[in-house]
C-alpha cells in the first residue's frame, strides 16, 4: 500500500480539490458546504510526498428521516485519480467516522454517488431509500452507518468482507 499521511486541515484547503474532483462545473467560492464552518466539523486531507491528493469532511447534520440519532454527514470525499485504489479513501473515511464518534455522533450518513456506492458499502454503510438525482452530478443513494461510542467498542468499523 502507498504511504499516505492523513491530517486535519482548514476548510479553505479542501475546496480546490472539491472542485477539481467532484464539481468542476462550479467555482471554488461555490464549494462552501452548509456546516463547513461548524465548530466541530472535521476537514481531512490525505497527503503523499507533501501533496494533498485526497479530501473528506464530516459535520454534525441530521439525517433526513432519522432525527432520533445524533447524526453527522460525510461530504466532499474524493481521491485524486492517480491515487485511487491504494487505501486513502478508507483512511479518510475512518478518520471522519472516528472523529464523529468521539464527538458524540451515533450515526454517519452521506449522499453517495452511484459510482461510489460500493466504496461506502465496503465500509459498512447501508442504503436508505430510493436513488435520487442531483442536478449536474447524477444518481445518488443516501447511505448510513451506525457508530459505536468510543467508550464501548471500536468507533469506526473495519471494511466488511461480506
Ligand atoms: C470513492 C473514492 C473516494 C475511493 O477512494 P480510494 O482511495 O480509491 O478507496 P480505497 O482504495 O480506500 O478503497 C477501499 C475499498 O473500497 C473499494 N472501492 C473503492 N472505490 C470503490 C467504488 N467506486 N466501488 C466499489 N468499491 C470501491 C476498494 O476496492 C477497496 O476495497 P478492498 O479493500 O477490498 O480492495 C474514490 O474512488 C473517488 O474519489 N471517487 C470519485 C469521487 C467520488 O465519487 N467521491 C464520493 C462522492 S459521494
Amino acid at each position: 500500500m502507498a504511504e499516505f499521511e492523513v491530517r486535519a486541515v482548514e476548510a479553505e484547503t479542501v475546496r480546490p480539490l472539491r472542485r477539481a474532483l467532484l464539481r468542476p462545473h462550479q467555482e471554488v467560492e461555490e464549494l462552501v458546504y452548509a456546516g463547513d464552518d461548524h465548530s466541530e466539523a472535521l476537514h481531512v486531507g490525505g497527503f503523499r510526498h507533501s501533496r494533498m491528493v485526497g479530501i473528506a469532511t464530516i459535520m454534525p447534520r441530521p439525517m433526513p428521516g432519522r432525527p432520533e440519532r445524533a447524526a453527522w454527514q460525510v461530504r466532499g470525499m474524493a481521491v485524486d485519480h492517480g491515487h485511487r485504489g491504494y487505501g486513502l479513501g478508507g483512511l479518510l473515511l475512518k478518520a471522519c467516522l472516528e472523529h464523529a464518534a468521539a464527538h458524540g455522533g451515533r450515526l454517519a450518513w452521506c449522499n453517495a454517488r452511484a459510482g461510489s456506492f460500493g466504496f461506502y458499502e465496503r465500509y459498512g454503510f447501508r442504503r436508505d431509500g430510493d436513488p435520487f438525482e442531483l442536478p449536474e452530478i447524477g444518481p445518488h443513494y443516501r447511505m448510513f452507518i451506525l457508530l459505536e461510542s468510543p467508550h464501548s467498542k471500536a468507533a469506526a468499523p473495519s471494511p466488511s468482507r461480506e
